[in-house]
């Protein structure tokens, strides 16, 4: 007979057992529902414009998908953001390589990686999934298929980039930035009044990367992922630790045997911790949005914050919660 006393007890065995945090805030197995409600989350102070552009999309009867597209389509014109899309910063080549996917309720994905010359790469991810039959085209590949479905060619590297790509020109010394201006990758999820689940990742990767580099934010799993029966996962931070974690994966797996999503993402960080030594010098973040709209992020350093969408008027940055 269910008894709750013996269920806990049996998650707790079976979390320890699993090398996992004895969190679990729902029986494993057990179904969320969606409540109706929309939600939108997405990563660091951009985010928030990001969040009106798709919120825009949801209440014109736009699907998940259409919105997280339309949402990251915002930094990524943004100018003077400086880790996605026009105006990203270089490689240490000067080349500005970008990399996007994205992810459907159905579990449909696509996403680019190492794309040039393309003001929104989260676009040319959509094409891939949509039009292709494949999910991630890569550099020169990538940027051929953009073309051929209209996508305009541009220089992405701006007055302000190729100045800061110049002083790092007289060390040449490669060092990721913690935190770097409150902005990295933007990830974003979406949910619609059906409960349908979709996101969106887009970044110009790390500043200064070697050429050729790819972290986390194509990387189905890595940066993004969507389940639409349990929730969404996206990540930002240091690209290396998230794809070594299965970051994004992780953390919609660990929803789907019962934790909450804060308390997914912390898990998700504490497994980076445990497998790179380096981790003090780095930072990664992770934001999940559950099928019953409960939201969490959680960061390995402080500095973290992300932008909540849960109604017209109420769009907010929330200080994540950090591990360090
Ligand atoms: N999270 C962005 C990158 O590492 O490229």
């Amino acid at each position: 007979m269910f008894n709750r006393r013996n269920f806990l007890k049996k998650s707790a065995i079976f979390t320890s057992l699993a090398g996992l945090a004895p969190w679990p805030t729902l029986a494993a197995g057990r179904k969320v529902t969606a409540t109706g409600k929309t939600t939108i989350i997405s990563t660091w102070n951009h985010g928030l414009q990001a969040n009106v552009a798709a919120w825009r999309v949801l209440q014109n009867g736009g699907s998940a998908t259409d919105a997280v597209e339309a949402g990251v389509r915002v930094p990524e014109s943004d100018p003077e953001n400086t880790s996605v899309g026009l105006g990203g910063m270089p490689d240490r080549d000067g080349h500005v390589t970008l990399d996007a996917c994205i992810m459907d309720p159905s579990g449909n994905c696509g996403g680019v990686a190492g794309l040039e010359h393309i003001e929104h790469p989260i676009s040319v991810a959509r094409k891939v999934m949509d039009d292709t039959p494949h999910v991630l085209l890569v550099g020169d590949g990538a940027l051929q298929f953009a073309l051929a479905n209209g996508f305009e060619k541009k220089d992405l590297l701006t007055a302000k980039t190729y100045k800061a790509w110049q002083e790092w020109f007289k060390k040449a010394e490669y060092k990721p930035v913690i935190n770097i201006e409150n902005h990295d990758t933007i990830g974003l999820l979406a949910q619609d009044k059906d409960g349908n689940i979709a996101g969106a990742c887009t970044t110009s990767g790390l500043a200064f990367k070697m050429y050729g580099r790819v972290g986390d934010s194509p990387i189905i799993g890595a940066g993004l992922y969507v389940d639409n029966d349990i929730g969404g996962a996206t990540a930002t931070g240091m690209g290396e630790a998230i794809v070594k974690v299965a970051g994004s994966h992780l953390v919609v797996e660990l929803m789907r045997q019962g934790y909450a999503p804060e308390e997914a993402c912390k898990a998700a960080v504490e497994r980076i911790v445990k497998k790179e030594p380096g981790y003090k010098n780095l930072q990664a973040g992770f934001l999940a949005l559950r099928k019953d709209g409960k939201t969490g992020g959680y960061a390995l350093q402080k500095g973290f914050n992300y932008a909540l969408m849960t109604g017209p008027d109420n769009n907010r940055m929330v200080d994540a919660r950090a591990l360090l």
